[in-house]
Order: C-alpha cells, then structure tokens, then sequence
C-alpha cells in the first residue's frame, strides 16, 4: 500500500472481489453511489454495486462523456436521490470515468469523498493517481476541473485482461514514459516482456509488475509537487507534441498513441538541443514501435500547425512551448529546478522534419 498526499493506494491482483469491504474501511458509515460508463458497468462495476447494496449510476462510454453537460446529469442524479454530505462516488472506469465522476465528487455538495477503482492502463497509472479532475470544453481538454484527492485508490491490475488491446498498448506509452523519466530498469522490464504484457490472458505477476513501477513513479514525482510548481513537470515529457498532433488526428490517434510519437521528437529535440544522450529518440521509437505503437509524425500534420498548437498548450509560458526533456534513459534535465525548458524552434522544426 502506497499512500499519497493522504490518498491510499492499493495495487493487488484479485482486489477488486474485496472493492466493497475496503470502500467502507475509508468511508465508514457513507453512503457509496457506484459510477462508471457503459463499457465497464457490466463487467466490473455492477458487481462492486451489488458488493455494497447500492446503485449504478451509468454514463455513455467514449471521451465525449467528459464535459459538463454529463456532469450536469450525473449531479442531478445524486440531487434526486437526495444523497446528503454522507455520500462516497465510488468511481470505477478508464481515465474519463475517474475525471468526470471525481469532478463530480469535488463538486458536489461542495465536495464528497471518492475512492477511484481504475480499470483501463492509463487510469491505473496516471489519471487515478495524483487528484486531478476535469472535464473538457470547446476550448480544449481538462480546462475544467479541480484537485480533488481520493480516499482510496484501489487497483485490480487484473482488470486489465478485459481492457480492448488498442487501450492496453496506449497505456504502454505512459508505463514507456515512466520508465524514462523515473526509471531505467522498467524501461529495460518492458522491452524485456513486451509481447507478454500485450497478451490478453495477462499474468497475475506481470500485471501488477507493469501497475505497481509505474504507479510507484507518478507518487513519487507527485508527492511534494501537488500542483506542478516543479518536478512534476517531468510527467509532461512527450506531451507538448504529443497534445499538439493528438489535436490535429482529431483525437484519431487514442492518447497514448499521440505520447509515443511526442515522446521520440521530444527525445530527438533534446539529443538536437544537446541535453539527451545521443540515440535515446531510437532507442524510445524502437520500444514504442516494438509495441505497435505509432512513432512517425505522419505527412498530413504540418511543421506550423504542430508548432503554433504547442504555443497554445496549457503548459506554454508567455506563448513560447516548454519542454521536459531527458538527460538519459531514467533521468531527466532539472533546468534549475524548472524541469522544463524553452527550445529554440529551429531545432523543434528539425526534430519534426527527422521524425516524419
Ligand atoms: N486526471 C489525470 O491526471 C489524467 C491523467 C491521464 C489521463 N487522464 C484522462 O484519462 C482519459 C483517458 O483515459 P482512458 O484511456 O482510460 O479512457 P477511457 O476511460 O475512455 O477508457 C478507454 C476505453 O476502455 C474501456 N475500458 C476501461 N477499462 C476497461 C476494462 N477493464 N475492460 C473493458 N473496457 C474497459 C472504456 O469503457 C473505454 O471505452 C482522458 O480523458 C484523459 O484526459 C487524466
Ligand atoms: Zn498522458
């Protein structure tokens, strides 16, 4: 069990059977209401419903869902059963269940308790962990929300043998990320086990191998850095390209697909910038890739329109694109403590233009 910034954390195989005897340790005496969206109700949340005597309250599957509109209903729903201060959202989905259900729970009645159950690898790894809520609007993703810290995060890694591959390998892109930023030897256990942890009949030991270094990764940098002043910074790496060409597929290309790709120019622009070690871009793509993961900048995205989107991100400073880039394999560039730089855009037009 690891515990973050008061949120517990449990990784064990086989944990979700005991979801409602842990959701009412952390909440005891509340009154739980089981949220998740239509994929994942019949398969792992009705039963955690049935486990603690209460309702499902459902929601259409697919990012679509993560707007306030679907937050507005859910809201209304909680409000018609006349759920007091005493409720607990007991969240159980992928990362846009965990986002939409926590704003819900932050929100409602000026905020109650939420223990998220992730079941889809991006959930497990990154949503779930760390506090963040939010929803989407026209303007962009997650320009709603609010930090809203769980009671309880409770992770069956064998919930992933259920999740549709494209979601696992996309999932993989943030377990490649963790690796190197934070962690040498899992970036070497991944390529070592690739095939084995694409397999839908995943094993008990390789699932919660995968969960628990990546889990272990984001607490760590999340731990004293709840906001982003600093550290946390390095999470981002792979994502300012990434964003940037996730936006221009139409949100085509699932997340991680867009990280894979962000990750390789991001690595190619700090090799270029003279901060990464020299065949790390490769090194990353061939893992990446090794995975089916995409790691081209197809044709179809242009040099200034990835480049004027970056000027957009919510990351950018004073409209110029920041980069958190890596020294090496598990190790990243602290920039003075700012865990991100400014990149002359020559050189982000180049890394471009050599990723194609
Ligand atoms: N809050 C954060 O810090 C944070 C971090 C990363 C990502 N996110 C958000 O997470 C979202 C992406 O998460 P996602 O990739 O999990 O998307 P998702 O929630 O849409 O899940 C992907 C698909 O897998 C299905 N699914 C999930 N678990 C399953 C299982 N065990 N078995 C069968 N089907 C299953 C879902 O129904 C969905 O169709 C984005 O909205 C992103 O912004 C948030
Ligand atoms: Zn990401």
């Amino acid at each position: 069990m690891k515990t973050l910034l008061g949120a517990r954390i449990l990784v064990r195989a086989g944990a979700l059977t005991d979801a409602a005897p842990l959701v009412r340790e952390v909440a005891p005496g509340l009154r739980p209401i089981v949220i998740a969206d239509t994929n994942v109700a019949p398969i792992h949340a009705a039963p955690i419903a049935a486990a603690l005597d209460t309702e499902l309250l459902t929601f259409p599957a697919g990012e679509a869902s993560k707007v306030r509109a679907q937050w507005a209903a859910l809201t209304d729903d909680l409000l018609d059963r006349q759920l007091g201060r005493d409720t607990v959202v007991v969240a159980v989905g992928g990362g846009v269940c965990g986002d939409l259900a926590g704003f819900v729970a932050a929100t409602y009645l000026r905020g109650v308790p939420v223990v998220h159950v992730p079941t889809s690898l991006v959930a497990m790894i990154d949503a779930a962990i760390g506090g963040k809520t939010g929803l989407d609007t026209r303007h962009g993703k997650n320009l709603v929300g609010a930090f809203h810290q769980p009671a309880l995060v409770l992770i069956d890694p064998l919930a992933l043998r259920t999740l549709p591959p494209e979601h696992r390998r996309a999932g993989m892109a943030e377990a490649i990320k963790h690796g190197v930023i934070a962690n040498e030897a899992y970036f070497h256990w991944i390529a070592a086990h690739g095939r084995a942890l694409l397999d839908p009949a995943l094993t008990a030991d390789l699932a919660t191998h995968l969960v628990l270094d990546s889990v272990s990764v984001k607490v760590d940098v999340v731990a004293g850095d709840e906001r982003e002043g600093g550290r946390r910074k390095i999470l981002n790496f792979g994502h300012t390209i990434g964003h940037a060409v996730e936006h221009l597929s139409g949100y085509r290309l699932l997340h991680g697909e867009a990280i894979a790709i962000g990750m390789v120019v991001e690595a190619r622009i700090g090799e270029q910038a003279g901060v990464t070690l020299p065949g790390l871009a490769d090194e990353i793509g061939g893992l990446c890739a090794a995975l089916g993961l995409p790691v081209r900048v197809a044709g179809e995205f242009g040099i200034d329109e990835i480049i004027a989107l970056t000027r957009g991100d919510k990351k950018a400073r004073g409209g110029a694109a920041e980069y958190s880039l890596p020294t090496g394999l598990g190790a990243m560039h602290d920039a003075g403590g700012r865990f991100a730089v400014r990149v002359d855009e020559t050189v982000v037009r180049s890394a471009i233009a050599a990723s194609r």
